[in-house]
């Protein structure tokens, strides 16, 4: 079991963890899991200050561990720790076509939003270096939301592709994506995904303080009813919060719409705050205990690494050998 998150925010949001971290946390007593921080990936969209990028990956690894990653259980480590991830990345963008990258949704969407000299090679290879990622593990399942669907089948067909020119040697992956929480939408706009892109008012960071995210909750986008009903289609905003408030206190949504029955819209916002700020109060407390301690989080990483690299790096000798590469004497 393997999957990423990009450290390109101070606080990951309530998307994150309802679509992707709840169940990374799920899975690492079934799994032999691999967890990293895409260090390589955030370089993609913006060029961060080097120092805010640095403190980013440390509160990103900080906040795997407040969200309940137990890094004995869980490896956990930086992509740019484990070189192997961009030896493998190489063969397979010399595997994809041109066109076949073009067709990504995430580089389309992307690449319209940044101005044209501001649209990197890296944006356009992100999803290869992705299937490298998750290849190199011979990872079965990778636990992602809803937007990542396309890149797994990226990924796919790329070990397609190379177990037919070369013989069987990637294992074949499985999105592993929860139907309740694939997709948390914005609080302001649901129509479109939460996402650290759009305005703050609508999106719910696990680390702002509780009053801000009542706030941004009491003042979520419904409608002119007054039914509480999930119904994605006519009541997005409505739906939104039910998707929330049943994946964050683990009840299913028949059972919500039942207790909130005949309630107002004001009642079933308050339950949602109430909710989401009893999940973010401790994890900030546990987030700020790990980051006291760098040096610590530090070492935790380096053995991530280790365990990492020890699995990466025998799939790139297998790899680079089936592609016909001089052995390096005495590797
Ligand atoms: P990133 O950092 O953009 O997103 C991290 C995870 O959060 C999920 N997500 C959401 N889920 C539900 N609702 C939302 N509104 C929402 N917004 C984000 C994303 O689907 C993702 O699972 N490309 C990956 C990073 C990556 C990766 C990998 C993942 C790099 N290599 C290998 C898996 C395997 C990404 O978009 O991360």
């Amino acid at each position: 079991m393997l999957s990423g998150i990009q450290p390109t925010s101070a606080s990951y949001h309530l998307g994150n963890y309802l679509g992707a971290l709840k169940q990374w946390v799920a899975m690492q007593d079934a799994y032999e899991v691999f967890y990293f921080l895409a260090d390589l990936h955030a370089l993609t969209a913006e060029l961060p200050d080097p120092a805010v990028l640095t403190d980013r990956s440390r509160r990103a690894a900080a906040q795997l561990i407040a969200a309940g990653v137990d890094p004995e259980r869980s490896a956990i480590f930086l992509q740019s720790h484990v070189p192997a991830h961009t030896q493998l990345s190489w063969v397979f963008e010399c595997l994809t076509g041109f066109g076949e990258g073009s067709r990504m949704t995430q580089f389309k969407d992307k690449s319209a939003r940044g101005n044209a000299d501001r649209v990197s090679v890296g944006l356009f290879t992100y999803p290869i270096l992705q299937a490298a990622d998750i290849l190199i593990y011979q990872a079965h399942y990778v636990p992602v939301g809803e937007d990542q669907r396309q890149h797994i089948e990226l990924t796919r067909n790329l070990a397609q592709r190379f177990n037919n020119r070369y013989g069987e040697t990637f294992v074949m992956p499985d999105a592993y994506i929860t139907k309740e929480a694939a997709k948390i939408l914005d609080l302001q706009d649901p129509t479109a995904k939460m996402s650290k892109s759009l305005p703050d008012a609508g999106t719910l960071n696990l680390l702002d303080d509780s009053a801000v995210l009542a706030k941004k909750i009491k003042r979520a986008t419904t409608d002119g009813e007054t039914e509480i009903r999930f119904d994605p289609a006519t009541k997005p905003g409505i739906s939104n919060l039910l998707a929330i408030l049943s994946a964050v206190t683990d009840s299913p949504i028949a059972t919500l719409e039942a207790d909130f029955a005949g309630q107002g819209y004001g009642g079933l916002k308050n339950a949602v705050a109430d909710a989401v700020v009893a999940f973010t109060e401790p994890f900030g407390k546990r987030m700020a205990e790990v980051l006291a301690d760098i040096p610590e989080l530090d070492r935790v990483l380096a053995r991530g690494a280790e365990r990492a690299r020890a699995i990466a790096d025998v799939t790139v000798k297998s790899v680079y050998d089936r592609v016909g590469f001089v052995p390096a004497a005495g590797r």
